[in-house]
């Protein structure tokens, strides 16, 4: 199946676009409040390709580059609604004053539209999220309804605001490992699973299979399951809806999908690559249940595989030993530091050590992706894509794609594929770097 239709046209951009964040914590947060920072000129969207990146067109010798918002219709900042779902009854303002990422005085420009933001009830439970538990959850008989209410919810948004369009982004908590099970296959058996409760679907599959059904784009900000199954891209298929995921890529995994290519490119051969980190916040706490972590581990360690394909290079790649830890450790809240001992050698085998001290801010880095999926889905709806859209994968640690495809992990591979694809929806040349035109 074609990614687009021939010829494609991308409907103007009329109106709001609701933005339906599941989860109310510090990466939401985090991005409502920039984008309400950024509509007032307070600071800038340091990150975000939609608002800051270019793109270049053309022949080197046309210098054409123009900006991607000008290039492109995408949704207007001012135009953007939030609604949110959270197991915490606490406004967007109180959530991001806990989760302490942005600084008060910045969060108190901004505190209004904040205050506003009240999050609905969440469809929740302990089984699949364990280091978490709080008060304003639904109650329902089924899983079945639990999804019905989450489409009333939506509703009742798009009707209060006005809206035609929205895009759900999970940016709940990481819930416990699952992997794909018969009950996932087709939306028929999903549907029958919800009905009857089956312990194999979890929250983020509900909201997802609501979202779908409603004809709304989702992307998936956590390594869980959620979209990766048959059954709910036979719907998104079926609906005609973008999807994307899973798990957004910042931090450790952002340094080795950079690091990895170049030492591969070079030829550089890998004997190990051990990554630590510490953590204080939430997410942290969620992660230091084994259940959640292992999800997470699954996510981090499948980046250098395919990156560095061993199969190919059996003598620089073949016997890598490659460990992840995540530490909860409080006192660091959001602002994350991590190291990366990387063991590699060169020239007839002599070994090297490359470290790497990367002291980050998890929701600082994350914000930006929000945004961008959000604005890149909405694109992608009015442009009628539908389906996984491997083109996002920049954004992701563990990419999805068609099923006989092996995921692209390589940054600089994901940001020329990202480009193309926005050339070949506005019907430019796609841009290759081989160049023999410019010596003729
Ligand atoms: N910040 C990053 O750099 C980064 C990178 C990759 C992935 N992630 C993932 O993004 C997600 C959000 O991260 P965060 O730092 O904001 O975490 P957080 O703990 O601050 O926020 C998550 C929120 O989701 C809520 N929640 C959990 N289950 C829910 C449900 N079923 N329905 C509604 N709300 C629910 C929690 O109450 C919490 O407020 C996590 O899964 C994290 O692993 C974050």
């Amino acid at each position: 199946m074609p990614l687009v239709e021939k010829n494609v046209s991308i409907q103007e951009p009329k109106g709001k676009l609701g933005v339906l964040l599941v989860g109310l914590g510090a990466v939401s947060t985090t991005f409502i409040a920039g984008v309400e920072a950024v509509k007032r000129g307070l600071a800038e969207p340091i990150g975000s390709l939609t608002q800051m990146g270019t793109i270049r067109l053309g022949k080197r010798t046309e210098y054409r580059s123009p900006c991607l918002k000008d290039f492109l219709p995408f949704a207007a900042l001012k135009d953007l609604v939030f609604g949110a779902w959270d197991v915490f009854p606490d406004s967007a303002y109180q959530a991001a004053v806990k989760a302490g990422v942005l600084e008060h005085s910045l969060l108190d420009e901004v505190r209004e539209p904040l205050e506003r933001i009240t999050p609905w009830k969440a469809a929740f439970d302990q089984f699949y999220v364990k280091r978490l538990s709080g008060p304003h959850i639904k109650e329902a008989k089924t899983k079945w309804e639990l999804a019905k209410e989450i489409m009333r919810d939506i509703n009742a948004f798009k009707k209060e605001h006005g809206l035609k369009r929205c895009v759900m982004i999970w940016c709940g908590s990481t819930e416990i490992f699952l992997q794909e099970k018969p009950v996932h296959g087709t939306l028929a058996s999903f549907e029958r699973g919800l009905k009857e409760n089956d312990i194999d679907i979890p929250p983020s599959q509900i909201y997802a299979y609501a979202a779908l059904s409603l004809g709304i784009p989702f992307a998936n900000g956590a390594p869980n399951l959620t979209v990766d199954i048959g059954a709910l891209q036979e719907l998104a298929r079926k609906r005609r809806v973008p999807i994307a995921g899973k798990d957004f890529k910042t931090g450790q995994t952002l340094m080795k999908t950079i690091v990895a290519p170049g030492l591969k490119a070079r030829l550089l051969g890998l004997s190990g690559w051990f990554s630590t980190n510490i953590l204080g916040n939430r997410d942290g706490e969620v992660l230091d249940d084994p259940d959640s972590f292992k999800t997470k581990e699954e996510s981090k360690l499948s980046a250098l595989n395919h990156i560095l394909q061993p199969g190919l290079y059996p003598t620089l790649y073949g016997r890598f030993t490659h460990m992840v830890q995540i530490n909860y450790y409080p006192p660091r809240g959001d602002n994350k530091e991590g190291w990366d001992n990387i063991d590699i050698f060169g020239w007839l085998g002599y070994p090297m050590e490359i470290k790497i001290n990367f002291l980050c801010r998890d929701s600082i880095l994350a914000a930006p992706i929000v945004l961008d999926l959000v604005l890149f889905l909405d694109l992608a709806q009015r442009a009628g894509m539908r389906g996984v859209q491997e083109w996002l994968s920049f954004y992701f640690k563990s990419p999805m794609t068609a099923p006989s495809l092996y995921p692209e992990h390589d940054l600089f591979i994901q940001l020329m594929k990202l480009k193309n694809t926005l050339r070949y929806l506005r019907g430019e040349e796609l841009i290759t770097h081989l160049g023999v035109e410019y010596y003729d």
